[in-house]
């Protein structure tokens, strides 16, 4: 293969960022252990971030992004990995500085691949992606705090979005009572259906007086939003509580006094998902093999290489909702 067919991200003479679908000469590629013939990917916030021109994100332009990639092993230099196995890779590098999943092949070191388990399909696996994998580790970290069904309500924020879903759809599988928050009331009933217990309009939520502390309401926490919305969350926790913080689609800062920690036991614990050791990740994947195998139809978008550019811009703005499943192939 001369030629592969990805999204480009280039800059503009006015330092605005277009992102097309382009045919690219595979010279381009890095040459790394493996080459992966990609047959999905998907979209998470990062790709957003990187196809906009976020610095923090992707340093160097031209680029194509996707941290998200799904496939057939061509060739891998090391020896680890056969022709023709199937395999996932989400995160590290991939997509930021090294390019990415929304192309039809990318090369990769052979220490960032999962193989596939047996029961998970490489569609699946993008439908999980590294939001699924995000919202995997956040209830695996509030288990491993203690926090079960039984103990109360689970409120995740950012709810319409992809780590969102996934949280919620997870937790409502494993016997969860899910509380979500989003700013789209629109999405109130698709929320329910997907098995949130209530819904709670987050202009609403904020509107409240700010106070040292809230009302312990929640047992737990997935926050993808960050900011003055973690803040409220972590205050409203009931004793020895924990909210695990993924994200910052709200805002950066945690402007915080330390009383939900010394008079209520509050905990916070962080999830990064991307440079999670190997080991961490294939943990994850087999309990969404196994005990986690339910259906992400539901909250899954079908699209094709062409569409993304589009979706990317919605999910900047939040106003994009679900998961977007990337089919690489026309
Ligand atoms: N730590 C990790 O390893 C990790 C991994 C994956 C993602 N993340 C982070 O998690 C966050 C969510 O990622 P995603 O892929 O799920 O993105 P996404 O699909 O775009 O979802 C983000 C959601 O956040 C809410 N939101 C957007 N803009 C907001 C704003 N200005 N203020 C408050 N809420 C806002 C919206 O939900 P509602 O309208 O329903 O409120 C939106 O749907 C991002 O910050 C991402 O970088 C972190």
């Amino acid at each position: 293969m001369e030629y592969f067919k990805a999204l480009w991200t280039e800059e503009n003479e006015d330092g605005s960022f277009t992102t097309s679908l382009q045919v690219l000469s595979t010279e381009i590629l890095a040459s790394q252990e493996v080459l992966v013939q990609v047959l999905y990917s998907s979209l998470n916030y990062k790709d957003a971030l990187s196809a906009n021109g976020h610095r923090g994100i992707t340093q160097h332009f031209p680029h194509i992004p996707g941290i998200d990639a799904a496939g057939i092993v061509l060739h891998d230099a090391t020896g680890q990995f056969q022709s023709g196995d199937q395999v996932i890779i989400t995160g590290f590098d991939l997509g930021m500085n090294t390019h990415g999943g929304l192309a039809e092949l990318i090369s990769v070191p052979a220490s960032w691949m999962v193989k596939l388990p047996m029961q998970v399909s490489l569609k699946k696996s993008m439908q999980i992606g590294t939001a699924g994998l995000t919202a995997g580790m956040a209830v695996r970290a509030l288990q491993q705090n203690q926090i079960f069904p039984s103990s109360g309500e689970i409120l995740v924020t950012g709810a319409s979005g992809g780590v969102g879903m996934c949280a919620i759809k997870l937790l409502n599988h494993l016997g969860y009572q899910v509380v979500a928050l989003t700013g789209k009331p629109e999405m109130a009933d698709a929320l329910l259906k997907i098995g949130a217990s209530r819904v709670i309009d987050r202009l609403e939520f904020m509107s409240e007086k700010p106070r040292t502390l809230y009302p312990m309401t929640f047992a737990g926490g997935i926050d993808t939003v960050g900011g003055e919305v973690l803040v409220k969350l972590i205050k409203s926790l009931q004793f020895a509580g924990s909210v695990a913080v993924c994200g910052m689609a709200g805002g950066v800062d945690l402007p915080l006094q330390v009383y939900p920690f010394i008079l209520r036991g509050a905990r916070v614990l962080g999830i990064y998902s991307a440079d999670s050791p190997l080991e961490k990740k294939q943990e994850i994947w087999n309990l969404y093999a196994d005990e986690w195998n339910f259906e992400l139809d539901s909250i899954t978008e079908v699209i094709s290489l062409i569409e993304a550019p589009d979706k990317l811009k919605l999910m900047l703005e939040g106003l994009s909702h679900g998961r977007y499943l990337v089919q690489i192939l026309d």
